[in-house]
Formats: structure tokens, C-alpha cells, sequence
């Protein structure tokens, strides 16, 4: 086939699927009618920079587009996800990295005081944050706590690629037990009370009460639910468990920056003065200048809090 041949198929191809996946509402048909199309041609260049295709591209596009069309995320589709500098894998089962996310790193370049080479990414999934950690903080050794078994093994991947021999992932539920009482004496748990004294902690928790039901079907069919929900009436159980570890883990003048829903930035400022140890909370805006992070810096000599005052 000729230049100008392959140039045409792939015209008519962009026109039929954008329009197939239109059709089908995925939101943004065009973009991802180009990104298939080159899945399928098996290239990440532009389109433009392509003078032949594959045998079988037909076929391979025409099962990529039916996928799609059904709604399954772009992400899951291509097995990879951007954020910030870095390409993670994904798979399915797996909580898929949002952009909003990314906006995590920056508030921690903003607002850490001294040193961060300590870092605990609690909730990690992929292993997002974690392994943007690694990637933008060479020094830095991060420690990763996930619930999930599938989650916590594709985010040690995740984070070996992005920072060979300096991450480490926990798979642990952080409501099982809260810090400050007793020391557990063994377990996933126990080592991560004994990281005592880190120098930040970033969180994506789960947050969404369980009346607010996602309309998209790509979140909704897609996302696992203990990913997604965040437990209680207001959803904050979860991230009321991460200020709470936050509180005992953090070294003075540490940082927690935690992203929660645009609607709940009084209720995770009014969850972490409760829970206590810390001398500075703020709320930070998304791109959008939706309220969306809290950024808590734990006192200096502020008493251990007590685990008694989270509210569960
Ligand atoms: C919203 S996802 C965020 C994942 C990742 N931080 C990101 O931004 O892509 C929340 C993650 O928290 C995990 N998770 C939920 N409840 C948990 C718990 N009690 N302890 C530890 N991890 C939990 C879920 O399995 C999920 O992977």
C-alpha cells in the first residue's frame, strides 16, 4: 500500500470511529478515535508520521472501537495512564489515575518546610502519587499503603520503575486499627507506625458518600467501589483514618496534603482540628478553583493525639 493509500485509510478511519464513539457519548470521541487508531497501528507517533500499517489493522481497530463503544476507559483499553511526567500501567480492577491528582505534588513543593526525603502515600492504587514521589524527588524513599491485593502488587511495579530500590508497598487497611494506642507487635500495620517521623504524606483516599452514585459509566462500571466510596454517611471514614495516621506519622512541621470532594473542605479541616497534632489546616482549589485538597503541617511538641477522638 502506498503513502497516499495509508493516508486515506487512515482519514476514513479517524471519520468512522470518531463518529462510532460519539454515537456511543464517550465524551471525548475524537481524541480517543486517534489514540486507538494508533494502538491498533501499534505506534505512539502522530498519525501524520505513519506510512504503513500493520496486517490485521482493520480488525485490531474494529475490537478496540466495539470496547470503547462499551464504554471501557481509554486507559484500560491502551494498559497505560499519564500523570504528570510519568506513564503508569493500569489494569483492570484497578482505581484509574485522575489528572486533579497530579495538582498533589505541586502543593507539596509549595507548602513543605525542610527536607522531604521521607514520604508515605497512603491509599496508593496504581501507586500514583507514590511513584511521581520517586520520579520528581530523587532522594526521597517512599513507603505506599494500599488495601487491595491486585492495587498494591501493580503499584510496587509502578513505583520500581519509577524509583528502583526506593519505594515500598504495604498492603494494609488503614481502618483495621488506628495509631496512638497500644503499638501493634507485627503485621503490615506495625511497620507502618514504626516509619514514624516522615516528612510528608500525600493521600487520594476514597471520599464520595454512598448516596452520590457516579453518573459516568466508565467510573462506575469500572472503578473499583472500596475505591471510589469512602464509608459513613459523609463518605470521609477513609480519609478521617488517613489525618489520623497522618497525625502520628508526620515529623513536626511535616505535611499532609489529603484530596477530598469539592463539597467537603470545612468537614476534612473540621476532621483533622478534631483528630489534633496539627498547627496549619488549609484547603486547596483544583485548576477549576474547586475546593479540593487539605493541606494540614503537624505542629511542632504537639502532643500524640489520642485515637479516641476519630470519630468512626
Ligand atoms: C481514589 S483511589 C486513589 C488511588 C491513587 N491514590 C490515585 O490517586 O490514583 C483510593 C484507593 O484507596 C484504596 N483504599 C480504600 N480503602 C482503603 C483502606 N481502608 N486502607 C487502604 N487503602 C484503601 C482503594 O483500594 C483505592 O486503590
Amino acid at each position: 500500500m502506498s503513502a497516499s493509500d495509508t493516508r486515506l485509510l487512515l482519514r476514513t478511519a479517524l471519520a468512522e470511529t470518531t463518529e462510532r464513539l460519539g454515537r456511543a457519548e464517550v465524551p471525548s470521541p475524537s481524541v480517543d478515535a486517534r489514540a486507538l487508531i494508533a494502538a491498533a497501528a501499534g505506534t505512539r507517533q502522530p498519525l501524520v508520521m505513519l506510512d504503513e500499517l500493520p496486517a490485521g489493522f482493520a480488525r485490531e481497530l474494529e475490537e478496540l472501537t466495539r470496547r470503547r463503544e462499551r464504554r471501557e476507559p481509554l486507559q484500560l483499553i491502551l494498559g497505560r495512564a499519564p500523570f504528570r511526567r510519568l506513564m503508569l500501567t493500569v489494569r483492570p480492577g484497578v482505581f484509574i489515575p485522575r489528572p486533579e491528582t497530579e495538582l498533589a505534588l505541586d502543593l507539596l513543593r509549595e507548602h513543605a518546610t525542610g527536607a522531604v526525603e521521607t514520604v508515605v502515600d497512603l491509599c496508593t492504587g496504581s501507586g500514583a502519587l507514590a511513584a511521581s514521589v520517586l520520579d520528581e524527588f530523587p532522594q526521597a524513599r517512599v513507603l505506599a499503603v494500599e488495601i487491595d491485593t491486585a492495587a498494591a502488587s501493580l503499584a510496587r511495579e509502578n513505583l520500581e520503575r519509577a524509583g528502583p530500590g526506593r519505594g515500598r508497598v504495604l498492603q494494609a487497611d488503614l481502618t483495621a486499627r488506628l495509631p496512638g494506642g497500644v503499638p501493634a507487635q507485627e503485621g503490615p500495620l506495625a511497620e507502618l507506625e514504626a516509619a514514624a517521623g516522615v516528612d510528608a504524606i500525600l493521600s487520594n483516599p476514597p471520599y464520595i458518600p454512598p448516596e452520590a452514585v457516579p453518573r459516568d459509566a466508565e467510573v462506575l462500571e469500572h472503578d473499583p467501589h472500596c475505591a471510589l466510596f469512602g464509608g459513613g454517611a459523609d463518605g470521609l471514614e477513609v480519609p478521617r483514618a488517613v489525618i489520623s495516621w497522618a497525625s502520628h506519622l508526620l515529623r513536626p512541621g511535616g505535611l499532609l496534603v489529603m484530596e477530598h470532594a469539592d463539597v467537603q473542605g470545612r468537614s476534612a479541616r473540621e476532621a483533622a482540628a478534631l483528630i489534633g497534632g496539627f498547627d496549619h489546616l488549609s484547603t486547596a482549589p483544583d485548576l477549576t478553583g474547586r475546593d479540593r485538597f487539605l493541606v494540614a503541617r503537624r505542629a511542632d511538641g504537639a502532643p500524640n493525639p489520642g485515637s479516641e477522638r476519630l470519630t468512626r
